[in-house]
């Protein structure tokens, strides 16, 4: 009797072990992607309260849906190649470059501009695109790799088309493999410029790390420009890192703008950092002094020194305060802010899970309790207007991006803004915070939202917003080898 028990017993226990042992073995075969898949087949379709995806229709190929075919204003041809490049210290970095240089060449249009760039990949073997961070491009001109365009290979060449339209400070780098071309230098400036340029000095500031070492365009240490009392200085801090940069000014500014948007009345600070998370820009402006002002990447010796001439060389001075854009600046009503009448409203959950990522086992980033592929697909219709409740409580900070649109914060942790308008394309999520933010679907096409911390959306920190209606030809994976992240 006593041995039949145990032999139940234990027969029973096989039986569960052989249910997990499924259980596990199904989970890790369903996160295995296939060779070749398209993003409209990944996702779970959220509809937001709004009305549901209309399936009646035929769908459109967002091929359709590119930039203007008439001569442009702007043209320029940019070759990915790999090159060895020298920072301003004679460090050798060997690197992937746009036309042999890191950064690739600073992009200067002017606001209205029809744009023409050309890519060539000369010897980048995953192929490469570029993405117009910021630049609410039409869909077919957003360079995503699998998603609006094949990766252009080696050899190969793709032309973009789009009307500069928004004023302002933005940022082109490959999408691509992203993770990886991005660290390796697969990027650069791009600025949307009034036709009458202000006086002064304009200067974009664009930070790398390289290995651990801080760079402000190729300068790796401290560069001196001479600038001559009284005269304005835009500076246009660009973040290229997945992790958050932090500027420090030793002059009172203003921060102009962020994300390419000016702030409304914004008003002199000093004495505060700023914290621009992965992909963030922050325009800040001052009238330059009498004496010498530095404008440096905390906790290292990188800076730029604008050289009143004579005087004292201001030392490198990190506040204790990070700037806080929520509250800053004077409010100017905007229908997003003031209306209640959202057509749909989505949440953006993240949180991390135990379970398997593209096979891989681990405690991996989660979307609304969801692991890549099942991260949600957000349906909006055209004109919609969509709020979006973001949560992070995951123990780490998330730069969030939002292709093809701008996002207004409404809230953070249940605190309303009251300041400027604030518009984001990349909002740094701290853990444990909450941001109500809003935007008007006004710019159709399949986008990419993602984590601009670009190994976190390798890892399945990515997700899309769709237009009802509309479909793409392009293929992600092996196979067409598409690895946007
Ligand atoms: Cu800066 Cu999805 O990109
Ligand atoms: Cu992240």
């Amino acid at each position: 009797m006593r041995r039949l028990l145990i032999r139940t017993a234990s027969a029973a226990g096989l039986l569960v072990l052989l249910v997990v042992l499924g259980v596990v073995a199904k989970a890790w075969f369903d996160s295995r992607l296939p060779d070749s898949y398209s993003a409209m087949d990944y996702g779970q379709v959220d509809d937001g309260g709004g009305p549901p995806h209309d399936h009646s229709h035929n769908l459109v190929s967002i091929e359709t849906l590119h930039g203007p075919r008439t001569k442009p204003d702007f043209r320029t041809t940019l070759v990915a190649k790999q090159a060895e490049v020298e920072l301003a210290s004679g460090r050798a970095v060997s690197a992937w470059t746009f036309n042999g240089q890191v950064p690739g060449p600073e992009l200067r249009v002017h606001q209205g501009d029809v744009v023409e760039v050309t890519l060539v990949n000369e010897d980048i073997d995953d192929g490469v695109t570029i993405h117009w961070h910021g630049v609410d491009v039409p869909n077919a001109e957003d360079g995503v790799a699998g998603v609006t365009q094949d990766a252009v290979m080696p050899g190969e060449r793709y032309t973009y088309r789009f009307r500069a339209d928004q004023l302002g400070t933005f940022w082109y780098h490959s999408h691509q493999v992203s993770s990886k071309q991005v660290k390796r230098g697969l990027y650069g400036a791009f600025v949307i410029e009034p036709r009458t340029k202000a006086k002064g000095l304009d200067l974009a500031v664009v930070a790398h790390d390289f290995s651990g070492r801080a760079a402000m365009g190729s300068h790796d240490g401290v560069e001196r420009r001479r600038v001559g009392a009284r005269n304005d200085v835009r500076l246009r801090l660009v973040n290229t890192n997945s992790s958050p940069e932090r500027f420090y000014v030793t002059s009172p500014f203003r921060v102009l703008a962020i994300d390419g948007t000016d702030l409304n009345g914004p008003t002199p600070i000093q004495d505060q950092m700023l914290v621009l998370g992965g992909g963030a820009r922050y325009d800040v402006g001052f009238r330059m002094p009498q004496q010498s002002v530095r404008v440096g990447i905390a906790r290292s010796p990188t800076a730029l020194l604008l050289d009143a001439g004579g005087g004292e060389t201001p030392a490198a001075e990190e506040p204790d305060v990070d700037f806080d854009p929520l509250g800053y600046g004077r409010p100017k009503p905007t229908l997003l802010a003031t209306t209640s009448d959202f057509d749909r409203t989505f949440r953006m959950d993240i949180g991390k899970r135990i379970g398997f990522v593209k096979g891989r086992p681990g405690n991996h980033w989660a979307i609304n309790g969801k692991l890549f592929p099942d991260t949600p697909m957000y349906m909006v219709r055209r004109g919609d207007l969509v709020k979006m409740r973001i949560t992070n409580s995951s123990g780490k900070v998330h730069p969030m991006h939002l292709h093809g649109h701008h996002l207004l914060v409404l809230s953070r942790d249940g605190k309303k803004n009251t300041g400027s308008p604030w518009w984001v394309d990349t909002l740094d999520v701290f853990d444990g915070e909450e941001y109500e933010v809003a935007f008007r679907a006004d710019n159709p096409g399949l986008w990419m939202d993602h984590c601009h911390n670009l190994p976190h959306a390798r890892d399945g920190l990515t997700m899309h917003v769709a237009y009802e209606g509309l479909t793409t030809p392009f293929r992600l994976g092996d196979g067409p080898h598409n690895h946007p992240e």
